[in-house]
C-alpha cells in the first residue's frame, strides 16, 4: 500500500471544512482592508530563493525541495511566498501601480523539516505582500491584520513580538558589532553557527542550538545601533499599533530565519501552555531592499504569512471550533422507481436557485431516507410519489418541527424562500 510522503498529510472531513471556513474569512477581511489576490506557481527558478530568502538560512541550506526538471532547469517547491510574488511583482512590472501595491496569496509551501506538531513538510500559508510605501502605517496595517485574524476567530492566548533590524547602514553597524563580540567565543559556537559568522553574523541569533547560552544572552542588541530613521521608523510603527489598541512587546532577539529584512519584522506567538515549540502562528516584516537585489526597481516592501495549520492548532488548543457544519437547507427522496427523474430535476432547479439540496441516489427506503435527511441534518424533506406527480403538489416536511405542507410545484420557491429567508 502506497502511503503519503512523510510530514505530509490529507485534508479532509472536519479539517477540510475549517480550511475552507479560514480561507473565506481570510477571503472577506482582505477585502476589506482592500488587499488583492494573487497566485504564483508552486516551483521556481532555484535561484529565486538563493537570492531572496538567503543562502545561509535554514530554509535554503537545509530544507529546500529542489529537482530537475526534463529539462534539466533547477527547480524548487517554494518554501515560502514571498519570493514569488516579488519576482511576479517584477517580471509583470506591477510596480507601475504601487502606490502602494496591497497583495494577498494562500497556498502550499514545501520545506524538508523534522516534522512534528506544528511542522510539516507541506503545509499552507496565508500571506500578504505590500509594495511602494515606507510608511510606517504599512508596517503596523499588515501586524494588524494577523492579529484582527486570530481576534476574530476568538483567540486570546497571543503575544505580538516586534522588533527593528534598521536601515542597511545600522544592519552594517551592528554586523561589526556582531563580529568583535563573536570572535573570541568562536570556538564554543556549532558549526553552523561558525559558517554563519563568516557569512551573516546575524543569522547566529537565530540558532536554536546556542539560543539559551551566556554568550548569546549577552550579545549586542540591535537596539543599540538603529540611527536615527530607523529609531523614527520603529517608534511610529508603535505609535499606530497603540492607536489600534495592539498589545506589544518588544524582543531584542527577535531577528528571524530568512535575510531578507530591513526595520520592522514581527512575530505573533500562541501562549497556550504546552502548544510546543512551532508556536509561531504568523511572522514578517519589512524588506525595502529586496525588489532591488532582485533586480527590479527600488522600491520598498513589507509582509507577513500565517501557518494555517498551526493557526488550526492554536484554534484546537483554546477549544474553539470554527467546524461549521450546518446541514443542507432540502433533501429530496422519490417513492418509487417511477418518480426519480422528478427528484432530479427537482433538485437541480433548488440548486440554481440557492438552495442546498440533497438527494436520495440509493432508492432507500421511507425509513431510511428520514434517517438519512437527519444525518445530512436537512431542514425540509421533500417527498415525491404518485400523487404528488399527479396532483402537482409536493408534500414538504419541516424536519425540526415535523409539520408538514402541500405546496403546488409553482410556488416551491416562494415558499422555501420565506420558511428559509429569516434563518
Ligand atoms: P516564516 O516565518 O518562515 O516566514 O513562516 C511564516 C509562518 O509559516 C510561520 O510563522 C509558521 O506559522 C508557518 N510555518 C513555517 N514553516 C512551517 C512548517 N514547516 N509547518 C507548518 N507551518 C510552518 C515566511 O515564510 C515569510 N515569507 C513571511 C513574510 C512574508 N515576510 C514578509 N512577507
Amino acid at each position: 500500500m502506497i502511503q503519503k510522503p512523510k510530514g505530509t498529510y490529507d485534508i479532509y472531513g472536519d479539517k477540510a471544512r475549517e480550511i475552507l471556513y479560514l480561507k473565506k474569512l481570510i477571503t472577506s477581511l482582505m477585502d476589506n482592508y482592500n488587499y488583492n489576490y494573487v497566485q504564483t506557481p508552486v516551483f521556481e527558478a532555484s535561484e529565486l530563493f538563493h537570492r531572496t530568502v538567503g543562502e545561509e538560512t535554514d530554509i535554503v541550506s537545509k530544507e529546500t525541495y529542489d529537482f530537475k526538471d526534463r529539462g534539466n532547469r533547477d527547480l524548487t517547491l517554494r518554501p515560502e511566498g514571498t519570493a514569488g510574488i516579488v519576482r511576479c511583482f517584477i517580471e509583470n512590472k506591477l510596480y507601475v501601480d504601487a502606490s502602494p501595491l496591497k497583495t494577498w496569496y494562500f497556498g502550499p509551501m514545501f520545506r524538508y523539516e523534522r516534522p512534528q506538531s506544528g511542522r510539516n513538510r507541506e503545509f499552507n500559508q496565508f500571506g500578504v505582500e505590500v509594495f511602494g510605501s515606507c510608511n510606517p502605517m504599512i508596517d503596523a496595517e499588515t501586524i494588524s491584520i494577523v492579529y484582527n485574524l486570530f481576534k476574530l476567530l476568538g483567540l486570546k492566548e497571543l503575544k505580538v513580538n516586534i522588533n527593528s533590524l534598521g536601515d542597511l547602514e545600522s544592519r552594517a553597524k551592528y554586523r561589526e558589532a556582531l563580529l568583535s563580540y563573536f570572535k573570541p567565543y568562536l570556538n564554543d559556537l556549532c558549526d553552523d553557527c561558525k559558517q554563519r559568522y563568516a557569512k551573516n553574523p546575524l543569522r547566529i541569533l537565530d540558532c536554536k542550538i546556542d539560543a539559551n547560552s551566556d554568550i548569546m544572552k549577552n550579545a549586542p542588541k540591535i537596539s543599540d545601533y538603529l540611527n536615527e530613521d530607523s529609531k523614527k521608523h520603529f517608534a511610529e510603527v508603535q505609535k499606530y499599533l497603540e492607536f489600534m489598541g495592539i498589545d506589544y512587546v518588544i524582543n531584542d532577539n527577535l531577528v528571524r530565519g530568512l535575510d531578507y529584512y530591513t526595520h520592522t519584522v514581527f512575530e505573533i506567538t500562541s501562549e497556550i501552555e504546552g502548544f510546543g515549540s512551532g508556536n509561531v502562528l504568523g511572522a514578517g516584516g519589512r524588506y525595502d531592499n529586496l525588489v532591488a537585489n532582485l533586480g527590479g526597481p527600488n522600491i520598498p516592501g513589507v509582509g507577513f504569512a500565517v501557518g494555517i495549520e498551526r493557526l488550526l492548532l492554536a484554534l484546537e488548543a483554546e477549544n474553539i471550533n470554527i467546524n461549521q457544519e450546518e446541514g443542507i437547507d432540502v433533501y429530496l427522496f422519490a417513492t418509487s422507481e417511477n418518480e426519480r427523474d422528478m427528484m432530479f430535476s427537482l433538485a437541480s432547479i433548488l440548486r440554481v436557485n440557492g438552495f442546498k439540496t440533497d438527494l436520495d441516489y440509493n432508492l432507500r427506503n421511507f425509513k431510511n431516507n428520514f434517517k438519512h435527511a437527519d444525518k445530512l441534518k436537512a431542514k425540509f424533506i421533500i417527498i415525491i410519489g404518485a400523487d404528488e406527480v399527479n396532483s402537482k403538489c409536493l408534500t414538504i416536511k419541516n424536519n425540526q418541527t415535523k409539520e408538514e405542507y402541500k405546496v403546488e410545484f409553482d410556488n416551491l420557491i416562494e415558499f422555501l424562500d420565506e420558511k428559509l429567508g429569516d434563518e
